[in-house]
């Protein structure tokens, strides 16, 4: 079920539109600002009534519009949940409440599953290790030890934690590789310019490769270095997670070596979604996005096709 290809059987006419009310983390990234258009363009196309709440990157706020779904009584609940955990008590008023609650981008860590129904969103962990094979492949014939700096996204968000995991997972086995540094950002170029401003001041010219949880951190990281007289890309290996067009300019500049694609256009698979779930269909607990990986030598060749 789900593929953008497939259709569904519509719930009968209500003479009313189905009403959503999404929470979102905020508006830190392209990646992010693309996914609130998809999702805005995909009710506005379903003519579904969406009320949408930006909870600027704040687990209070989050928890605040949801209760506030709640007793508007919309007919579904949608939200990208800004860290993992800590949901347990809403959710359960949402299911007592009988709407149902479905989760977009990143994961929650509930004790009890069904206080959501579905996860539509990438596989974070997977993009972490295609980072961690990209690093690999590229240094293999560079002599270790090799000293990676790592800025990681939002402390305690889905996304962190498992790019996190994903990547240590596929360098553990190389003992050449070394994480020399890594701390929390917030997924914004400012925090990503500090991040690598304050690397940069203690590890200077031992830093050999940047993984950056997101497009942005390593943008603001590329600043940090032109400024610390280095060459971003050549003096110090960057690869990013996202793929928005910016990533594919700045490798086609040479300043970003790699991005890992993490699709933000999850607008369709939510109406889509919160149609099945009112009609009375069963979704998958668990629906993933296909994404790739981009290189400097892809880019010029897939640059036209970005959609974000
Ligand atoms: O949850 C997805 C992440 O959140 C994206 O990688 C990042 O850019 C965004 O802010």
């Amino acid at each position: 079920a789900l593929n953008e290809q497939e259709t569904i059987d519509l719930p009968p006419d209500t003479g009313r539109p189905l009403v959503i009310g999404f929470s979102q983390v905020g508006s830190e990234s392209a990646w992010r600002a693309a996914n609130t258009k998809s999702i805005k363009e995909a009710a506005k196309q379903a003519n579904v009534e969406l009320l949408f709440e930006d909870a600027q990157q704040k687990q209070e706020n989050q928890i605040r519009a949801i209760r506030s779904f709640i007793s508007r009584k919309v007919d579904v609940i949608g939200f990208s949940p800004v860290v993992e955990s800590g949901w347990g008590e809403v959710l359960k008023e949402a299911k007592d409440a009988g709407i149902p609650v479905i989760i977009t981008d990143r994961s929650v860590e509930v004790a009890d599953s069904s206080l959501y129904i579905t996860l539509i969103g990438s596989n974070f962990k997977e993009e972490g290790r295609k980072a961690g094979k990209y690093v690999l492949d590229k240094m293999r014939l560079v002599r270790g030890p090799i000293h990676i700096a790592e800025i990681q996204g939002t402390l305690n968000s889905a996304p962190a934690i498992d790019r996190k995991k994903g990547f240590e997972e596929v360098i553990r086995g190389n003992h050449a590789m070394n994480i020399v540094a890594s701390d929390t950002g917030d997924f914004t170029r400012e925090s990503g310019k500090a991040i690598m401003t304050r690397y940069l001041q203690k590890y200077g010219r031992d830093i050999q490769v940047l993984y950056s949880h997101n497009d942005d951190m390593a943008f603001g990281a590329i600043e940090a270095i032109e400024e610390a007289g280095l060459r971003p890309g050549k003096d110090i290996v960057i690869v990013s997670v996202d793929g928005g067009r910016e990533a594919f300019q700045a490798m086609l500049l040479g300043k970003l070596n790699c991005t890992v694609e993490c699709n933000p256009l999850l607008g369709p698979q939510l109406i889509q979604a919160a149609k099945e779930v009112v009609a009375g269909h069963t979704l998958p607990k668990r629906i993933v996005t296909r994404e790739g990986v981009f290189t400097k030598g892809t880019a010029a060749r897939e640059i036209e096709n970005r959609k974000y």
